[in-house]
């Protein structure tokens, strides 16, 4: 008789002659499994012809092997397949959650802006501002250190679809931003530039106005930033200038405005006479609240 334990010659011939399946894959394989799972099922005696195809085929097809367990062992190639299938499926759920978090910070950034900005309406006087420019329908205004946005979204309205709305900042973030916030308002008539801080990159004579706000005391080369926005605007294009000085202490030189965040506007006037511009009027006291030891002026100047 045959020994169960020993190593068959060929596993399909034990099935013909009535043997079943070895002991070694009574143990380990799938079919026997099966036979031990539920014997009245699959049992192979009754169909002995079937048995015998089965294993005959399992065994040409490299599936069963002599002396080798049934379950098959994933050759390199498996493996490395199987690898290369996990490492993409990591990759994907690493992008979908960082997808996930920039989606968050971009959407509750969007809503402190537009909550920082409501605040900004009730004290900052913007449509006085934007008044100042003397803008009518068709008209381009620049928006010089437009930042996220704040004077170009309300610029738009003001010049209609006509006209055109230039953003030029010399950080590419807010312009990001700015571009968004355009886009979800619908405002299309505003277009973004990323400027140099020498140089604003704007087209000779190509401007009705320019606006620049909260901006002035950061250029650290004002003189030909001053020389290109005269260059771009139009003869009779206006210039207006918002900013901000300390309460206390007139600002004595250029060097302090951007390190404490303020400029003088006797500083800021002088130096747009001598780039060439006129003066049409000068408001010392724009804003003036109690409470803050800044005091906002005004500056509005014109191409002759
Ligand atoms: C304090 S933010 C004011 C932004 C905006 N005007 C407002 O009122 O909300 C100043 C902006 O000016 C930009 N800026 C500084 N120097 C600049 C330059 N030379 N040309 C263009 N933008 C400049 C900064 O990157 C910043 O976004």
């Amino acid at each position: 008789m045959h020994d169960s334990h020993a190593p068959t010659p060929d596993l399909a011939e034990d099935a013909v002659m009535g043997n079943g399946l070895p002991h070694r894959l009574r143990r380990r394989s799938h079919l026997v499994g099966m036979v031990r799972g539920s014997p009245a099922r699959v049992n192979l005696r009754p169909l002995p012809w079937l048995g015998t195809c089965i294993l005959r085929l399992a065994t040409r097809h490299g599936i069963l092997k002599h002396g080798a367990p049934m379950k098959p062992v994933p050759d390199a190639e498996v493996q490395r397949a199987y690898r290369v299938r996990i490492t993409l499926f990591l990759i994907g759920v690493f992008l979908v959650v960082f997808l996930l978090a920039v989606l968050y910070r971009g959407i509750s950034t969007l809503n402190a802006l537009d909550q920082v900005e409501r605040e900004r309406d009730v004290w900052q006087r913007p449509g006085d501002g934007v008044e100042a420019l003397a803008l009518k329908d068709g008209n381009v205004v620049v928006d010089l250190g437009s930042g996220v946005g704040h004077f170009a979204l309300k610029l738009s309205p003001v010049v209609g679809k006509h006209g055109s709305v230039v953003a030029v900042d010399i950080l590419k973030e807010p312009l990001l931003f700015l571009s968004i916030r355009a886009f979800l308002r619908n405002q299309r008539n505003l277009h973004t530039i990323h400027g140099q801080p020498d140089n604003p990159r704007l087209q000779t004579g190509s401007s009705d106005a320019v606006l620049i706000a909260n901006t002035y005391h950061e250029f650290t080369q004002a003189k030909p930033m001053l020389d290109h926005v005269f260059q771009s605007l139009k003869s009779g294009g206006r210039l207006v200038i918002l900013d901000h000085e300390l309460r206390s202490a007139r600002t004595e030189s250029r060097e302090i405005g951007p390190q404490h965040h303020e400029v003088a506007a006797e500083l800021v006037e002088a130096e747009t006479r001598r780039a060439g511009f006129e003066i049409i009027s000068h408001q010392d006291r724009f804003i003036d609240r109690p409470n803050d030891e800044h005091v906002w002026w005004l500056i509005v100047a014109q191409r002759p």
